[in-house]
């Protein structure tokens, strides 16, 4: 747990990219057995954006770095590292982040992947801030890509409804106001990772023909305990980054939890007794898209001129590992 104190970093850019082909309830009807109804009560997702076959997550990841570097007034040569967090990378290795460094044209600067689940983006601000703080870096372009589409089964209707393709980035360097990153939490439990996980085409399962038969290569999930822990994990994570931070829940301005569930995102509000105004939703347009989905609610409500300066935001997330982490930010 990180305690409020001076020197933070803040985030200087945003942006994102969502493929332009939607999927919505009615074409997965026509897929599997499930109705429009049922996806929109259980899930809150009506449509989901989908990636063109020849497009790989980088390919997401480089158009929000692109878009989030032009809307931060900086060029490729400005940043000086680069983090993806992703677990739907192009290949396992490279990772994905050397590939977004090639397609940005952002020469020699480091660049390296993390893979946290959905807790990916706030894993990454954490990391950031670490880096920053120490001087290793100065301005850090951390992009949150996942195109979970081309890993999930399309015969299994408890895990394709879910998800959607899309990266959404922010430019993090160290804050020269009172705004900025007050506090986080971070925790993760590895003993139920087999809640969901990709069983193959790592080294526990290598790729064969029986592997591809079973479809071992398609993302895995028991939706009812991973939908308990979220619930209950994302409360634990928001309260103590407020606690951290020396903030009280109506101090709240704006709460952006991950977007998996509208359930969850719904529960997790009322445990912290935010308005329902005041709990950012985006899930009714692009379904759960993992590490995505914090940068891409960051960047709509600062285009819809929400945030205002001094602005407390609670970001919340929890994800595959299992893991979860909010942090506290003051706009
Ligand atoms: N259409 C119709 N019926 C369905 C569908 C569907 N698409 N999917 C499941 N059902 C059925 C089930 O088969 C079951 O039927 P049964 O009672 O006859 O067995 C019934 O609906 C209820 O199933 P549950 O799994 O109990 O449904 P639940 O209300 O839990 O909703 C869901 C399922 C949406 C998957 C939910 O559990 C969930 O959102 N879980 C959390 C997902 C999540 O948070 N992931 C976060 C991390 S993601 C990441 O890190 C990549």
């Amino acid at each position: 747990m990180k305690k409020n104190r001076k020197s933070r970093i803040k985030i200087t850019g945003t942006g994102y990219y969502a493929p332009d082909k939607i999927l919505n309830n009615f074409d997965l009807e026509k897929m599997v057995d499930t109705s429009d109804e049922w996806i929109i009560t259980r899930t809150g997702i009506k449509e989901r954006r989908i990636a063109s076959e020849d497009q790989a997550t980088s390919d997401l990841a480089i158009e929000a770095g692109r878009t989030t570097l032009k809307n931060a007034g900086l060029g490729v040569k400005d940043i000086d590292l680069i983090i993806v967090a992703t677990s739907s990378p192009d290949t396992i290795f490279p990772s994905t982040a050397c590939w977004v460094q090639k397609g940005l044209g952002a020469g020699h600067v480091p660049a390296f992947d993390i893979s946290v689940g959905c807790t990916g983006f706030l894993y990454g601000m954490i990391l950031a801030e670490g880096l920053i703080l120490t001087g290793a870096s100065k301005r850090i372009l951390l992009i949150g890509g996942e195109l979970l589409t081309k890993l999930t089964d399309y015969t299994d209707r408890n895990t394709c409804v879910l998800f959607g393709d899309a990266a959404g980035a922010v430019v993090l360097e160290e804050a020269d106001d009172e705004s900025g990153m007050l506090s986080y939490y971070w925790k993760a439990d590895g003993k139920l990772g087999d809640l969901l996980y990709l069983p193959a085409g790592g080294t526990r399962i290598p790729a064969t023909a029986q592997s591809v038969a079973q479809r071992l290569h398609y993302l895995q999930m028991k939706g009812n305990d991973v939908f308990k822990h979220a619930v209950k994990r994302m409360g634990e994570a928001a309260l103590e980054a407020l606690k951290a931070a020396r903030l009280k829940k109506e101090d709240i301005d704006y709460f952006i939890p991950h977007q998996a569930n509208i359930r969850i995102i719904e529960a997790t509000g009322k445990r912290l007794k935010v308005p329902r105004e005041k709990v950012y939703s985006n899930i009714h347009k692009y379904g759960n898209v993992s590490v995505a989905s914090i940068p891409i609610s960051l960047h709509e409500l600062q285009e819809e001129g929400k945030l205002k300066k001094g602005n407390i935001i609670l970001m919340d997330a929890f994800g595959a590992g299992f893991t979860w982490a909010a942090v506290a930010y003051r706009w």
